[in-house]
């Protein structure tokens, strides 16, 4: 569900025209739904209502500050993986009690950070960084909620950039060492362990590895709590799917369903973070056509949103449906829609049957709201696209688009090199 829709043959986002969003604020641009966004987070969200639960929406997915006070307004806490998201976290006064922070490279400084804004928790990847993050709440006279992270060894049938829950991947602690760590971390004085946690990949489309992992870490808890530990929280990750073409994801009430029938008389707060599921369809990439060429073994659209703009079709061969912005009846050809950037890998789509647009006209790159903009970059010196947040019959742009001059206002030259 989301609110993309043509009227007669425009494309409306909610209210609005894309094409005069796309006029006023320029191309290439991201487009969000205010409407989409709260209707995914309440669904997600709602399916856990009947069992004590905290959704912590992943910062990474989309970290514009506008849409984590939008969660943060609607009782969500968010999954953090740096300084800077919980920075931004902070921002967007999203309270401490709700962050929660994974990922396996935690520096000093951001734990520093962490430990200063009093987070939820802590989920730790090594025994390594349990007592680098004991160090340093011993360093600050605090005491660190740690929740371990869990590496099942299941296989969640998706990219293997996106596959985290393999004993091959980097993250987490193996099943089999989570005792082990839970024994040193009892003689850390500045650690407590509180929960247990796993996060075994993206872009999942069926419930079953959940569940598999699930049951691995249920078994688990059984385990850690005979051996004195008191497993508060249990934090079951991320990764539900959506639809970018042809998959059938489970729902977020089917996901619910499947989890919650194994975890019976658990007693544990759950958590979970959500992040593609949540905002994946909520946004568009719009972006104009500048030339076309035909070449003798192809038809290239030659358009102003490239790579650096969107990069998972170049990165993990993902696809992304391709619209136009106002329709017309053009022949259908096959076509690469292709940005600017001066390499071949650079691409939006290959080999895609589309009303053979010409130049000025505007497409949209669907459900590119996750993994989008946070994944964005400078390459080839190029600005970084607006963000628009629409509500209704209005918009906001929540990020500028940037300038030339941003561009190189951290660097410098050095004065020998100046005549
Ligand atoms: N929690 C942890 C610890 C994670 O590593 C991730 C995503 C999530 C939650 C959120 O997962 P989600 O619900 O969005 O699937 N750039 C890739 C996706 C990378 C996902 C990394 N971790 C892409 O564009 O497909």
């Amino acid at each position: 569900m989301h609110h993309f829709q043509y009227k007669e043959d425009e494309l409306y986002c909610e209210e609005l025209p894309v094409r005069l969003i796309a006029e006023e604020v320029g191309t290439p641009c991201y487009i969000y739904s205010l409407a989409t966004l709260s209707h995914h987070f309440k669904t997600f969200d709602s399916a856990f209502k009947d069992v004590e639960h905290l959704t912590c929406y992943s910062v990474k997915a989309n970290s514009n500050i506008a849409i984590l006070k939008l969660f943060g307004s609607m009782g969500g806490g968010v999954d953090i993986v740096s300084g800077g998201e919980l920075y931004r976290a902070r921002k967007a006064q999203i309270p401490p009690e709700r962050i929660v922070y994974s990922g396996v490279g935690k520096s000093v400084e951001e734990i520093d950070f962490a430990l200063r804004e009093k987070i939820l928790m802590f989920n730790i990847e090594s025994t390594q960084e349990l007592k680098q993050i004991n160090r340093r709440a011993k360093a600050m006279g605090a005491k660190a909620s740690v929740s371990l992270r869990v590496n099942p060894d299941i296989d969640p049938n998706t990219h293997p950039y996106i596959s985290t829950g393999m004993k091959r991947n980097k993250f987490g602690i193996s099943v089999d060492s989570a005792l082990k760590a839970f024994e040193e971390a009892k003689s850390l004085k500045n650690i407590n362990i509180i929960g247990l946690d796993c996060h075994i990949g993206s872009q999942l489309t069926e419930v079953t590895p959940f569940v598999d992992a699930l049951k691995r870490l249920r078994s688990l808890i059984d385990r850690l709590r005979q051996a004195g530990a008191g497993i508060q929280y249990l934090d079951l990750g991320g990764g539900l799917g959506i639809v970018y073409d042809q998959e059938s994801p489970p729902q977020p009430y089917e996901y619910a369903m499947a989890l919650l029938r194994e975890l019976e008389g658990i007693d544990c707060t759950l958590i979970f973070e959500p992040g593609r599921v949540i905002v994946g369809n909520a946004g568009i990439l719009v972006t104009k056509v500048l030339y076309t060429k035909r070449t003798q073994v192809k038809n290239f659209v030659i358009a102003d949103g490239a790579m650096n703009d969107l990069i998972r079709p170049s990165l993990y061969g993902s696809y992304h449906y391709i619209q136009p912005v106002s329709r017309s009846l053009k022949e259908t050809e096959i076509v690469d829609v292709v940005g600017p950037i001066c390499e071949s890998g650079d691409f939006l789509a290959r080999d895609r049957g589309l009303p053979m647009p010409a130049p000025g006209d505007y497409l949209a790159v669907m459900s590119a709201g996750a993994y989008g903009f946070t994944m964005s970059s400078n390459y080839n010196s190029r600005p970084r696209a607006p963000e628009v947040l629409v509500r209704g019959g209005e918009y906001f742009v929540i990020r500028e688009r940037e300038t030339w001059e941003d561009l190189v206002r951290p660097e410098s030259i050095p004065a020998f090199l100046e005549g």
